[in-house]
């Protein structure tokens, strides 16, 4: 039997290259090999999205984006999480057996106290028990994520333990899957890449903006004449996750002898992202013409996976009594 992948993004912004490198290519590579279910984390969003047209649209938005890089619906499930509303009667059943302290530990949590949130609402503070059951609803051996969101994956193996451990065997427990080459893409200002940190450069930009976005990312103020450390050129280690192998030994090597200025590394990086994602492009703006088509996807990709929740919180309600 095939493995069982599954793995959510947010509609929380436009998806950048960390997220490609991080998550949606590893997702849309695997689709040929397991068996594979995707969904666009519309519930997690509303911690942070407060306008019900805007969520909407940037659900809708985000899985054009995922069929422009190549998701095929024909070989993965592909969904809105609150198409399966199951997975919220679940995390009420397992946030009362999750301690709270276990939350508290989370990095996501923890930072977000830290960088001052105001007024972090209850739903912020759950999203990992919510995480958590959006993967055990459906029992996958594998979850693709990028390194920030690892230790959400393990708190979900810790909840299942529990789980198992007080009413028998019931969830299996998931393994995290991170391409270690990719772990961290670093944003234009050297941080980890994030829509949350103003600091991405997104896929599907327009030329003009692609180009501004590149052309802000940090670098130090060597002269053009100096040698330059590659594992330090921040447009360099963007422009090698891109660019062939010789290209990418090309301007390693320039940046080690000099004369390499950071200007033409940034136009070669955006002209290497052009034509990278110039398939997607072009495809991005044929589905934008057939948004019966993409709705009908979505629909039909809930549909599947609603039935493997539904078998297994009725597996759960009968476990702890509720039915
Ligand atoms: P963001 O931080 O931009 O809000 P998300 O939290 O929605 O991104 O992440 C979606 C997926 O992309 C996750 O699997 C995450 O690990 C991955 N990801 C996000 N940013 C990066 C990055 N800079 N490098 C590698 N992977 C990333
Ligand atoms: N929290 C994840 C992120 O911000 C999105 C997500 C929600 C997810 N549920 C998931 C990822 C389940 C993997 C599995 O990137």
């Amino acid at each position: 039997m095939k493995k069982r992948v599954l793995s959510g993004m947010q509609p929380s912004g436009k998806p950048h290259l960390g997220n490609y490198l991080g998550a949606m290519h590893q997702h849309i590579a695997l689709q040929d090999e397991a068996d594979c279910f995707y969904f666009i984390a519309n519930y997690h969003a509303l911690t942070t999205v407060r306008d019900g047209e805007k969520l909407r649209k940037m659900s809708y938005e985000l899985a054009l984006d995922y069929l422009a890089l190549g998701l095929d619906p024909n070989k993965a499930t592909f969904f809105l999480q609150s198409d399966v509303p199951e997975v919220t009667e679940l995390t009420w059943i397992l946030s009362t057996i999750t301690n709270i302290g276990l939350i508290e530990r989370a990095h996501a949590w923890k930072d977000a106290l830290q960088k001052g949130k105001k007024n972090p609402s209850v739903g912020l503070f759950i999203y990992p028990i919510l995480m958590a059951v959006d993967i055990l609803i459906y029992s996958p051996d594998s979850v693709p994520v990028g390194q920030d969101q690892k230790q959400h994956v393990e708190i979900a193996a810790d909840i299942a333990g529990t789980f198992n451990h007080l009413y028998g065997e019931t969830f299996s427990i998931p393994a995290v899957d991170i391409r270690e080459d990719v772990a961290v893409v670093p944003g234009t200002d050297g941080q980890k890449m994030s829509k949350s940190y103003n600091n991405t450069i997104e896929i599907f930009a327009p030329a003009d903006e692609l180009k501004k976005q590149v052309f802000s990312v940090k670098t130090d103020s060597a002269d053009i004449r100096e040698s330059k450390d590659p594992a330090e050129c921040i447009p360099f280690q963007l422009y090698r996750q891109f660019a062939s192998k010789e290209k990418t030994a090309e301007m390693e090597s320039g940046l080690r002898e000099g004369g390499l200025g950071y200007g033409t590394i940034k136009t070669q990086l955006f002209e290497e992202l052009l034509d990278f994602f110039a398939e997607a492009r072009a495809r991005r703006l044929e589905l934008e013409k057939q948004p019966d088509y993409v709705r009908e996807v979505l629909k039909k990709g809930g549909e599947k996976a609603r039935l493997i929740a539904q078998a297994k919180l009725d597996e759960v309600r009968t476990k702890v009594g509720l039915s």
